[in-house]
């Protein structure tokens, strides 16, 4: 049974005052929790699912860091999964009528009780998720005691630069909080960002997409633009529902891409209106869509700085950003 919601705010309540507090980027504040930077609303989503998600065998979930293409790749998930229920050239698309949030839903925002009642991809048995919690606060039971994952982990990270202006241009996006570029800056370099540092995240799930190829697909955002069939072609191996000759031929894996697109999707009526949690906007998830602008927003030095933090964080990972 889903737990009580006193009960549940009554030990957010204890856990929160435990917690180092910081000022944060987006939200006001921010708590860190097993070495982590969390909202206190995402904090409250991650005790519930540590306690009560029960995964499923082909559960899929998406991983990222805020900003760094989720809302993208929530889009592509959903239409590659559920492809033969809903081909991408159905002008009854649920991408033509419903966010990519509404579709495939963060975790650590959903009630206990909507978790078993999900039902999207077309193989019931099957749900996709996003979250942006790091790997060693997933729940257990996704990631099982000895570290040998029950679920298949796409992972999507981006050039920090951009993840860090995108950031920055959202959190300013809802005018409650304001915060100078400066001091955005500073606290995202010290690693005080939604669920950052933003870098030891991205390297629990790099190395473990090296440990267990089959498990964990690490992708990114460059190479999703630059090329997408190829990319798409792997993600679609790798959830083992690789695209048949037929499909290939018919366009199909174009059509997805299209579907998915900045273009497309910025047309689509409920992406320009309404609101998603938090008082943010659906359209705050889509601004420019492109790779590189932080050009237009940090000075040299801050980006040098950024590029030097990440050199020595992924220095012997055998990564590169
Ligand atoms: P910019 O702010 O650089 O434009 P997230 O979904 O993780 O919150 O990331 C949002 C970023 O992804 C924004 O980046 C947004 O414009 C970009 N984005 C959203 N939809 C996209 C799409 N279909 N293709 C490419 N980029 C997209």
């Amino acid at each position: 049974a889903p737990p009580l919601q006193d009960v549940d705010n009554q030990e957010l309540e204890n856990l929160l005052s435990s917690l180092p507090k910081e000022r944060g980027i987006i939200p006001s504040y921010s708590y860190q929790y097993q070495g982590f930077w969390y909202s206190p609303i995402t904090l409250q989503g991650i005790i519930n699912c540590q306690k009560y998600f029960q995964p499923r065998e082909n559960d899929i979930f998406l991983v990222t860091s805020p900003k760094s293409g989720t809302t993208w790749l929530k889009a592509i998930l959903f239409a590659l999964v559920n492809r033969e229920a809903h081909p991408p050239q159905d002008p009854h698309h649920p991408l033509l009528s419903k966010t990519p949030h509404q579709l495939v839903p963060f975790l650590e925002f959903l009630h206990p009780s909507e978790y078993d009642s999900l039902c999207n991809s077309s193989d019931s048995s099957s749900r996709i998720f996003a979250t942006h919690i790091s790997l060693g606060t997933l729940p257990k039971a996704i990631t099982g005691d000895s570290g040998s994952l029950n679920c298949k982990i796409v992972y999507l990270c981006r050039d920090i630069k951009d993840t860090f202006v995108s950031l920055f241009h959202f959190g300013n996006n809802k005018k409650t909080s304001p915060i100078s570029l400066e001091d955005a800056f500073n606290l995202y370099c010290k690693g005080i960002s939604s669920a950052g540092p933003i870098w030891d995240q991205i390297l629990g799930y790099w190395k473990e997409s090296q440990k267990n190829q089959h498990k964990v697909l690490f992708m990114r955002y460059e190479e999703m633009k630059d090329e997408p069939y190829l990319q798409l072609r792997r993600l679609a191996n790798f959830l083992g529902i690789p695209f048949s000759q037929e499909e290939e031929s018919s366009g199909l894996v174009d059509q997805i891409i299209s579907i998915c697109s900045f273009e497309s999707m910025t047309k689509v009526d409920v992406n320009k209106t309404g609101t998603f949690v938090d008082g943010f906007n659906n359209s705050s998830f889509f601004r420019k869509g492109v790779v590189g602008d932080w050009k237009n927003c940090l000075t040299a030095d801050m980006a040098s700085r950024l590029d030097q933090i990440t050199e020595e964080k992924f220095r012997g990972s055998g990564l590169s950003l």
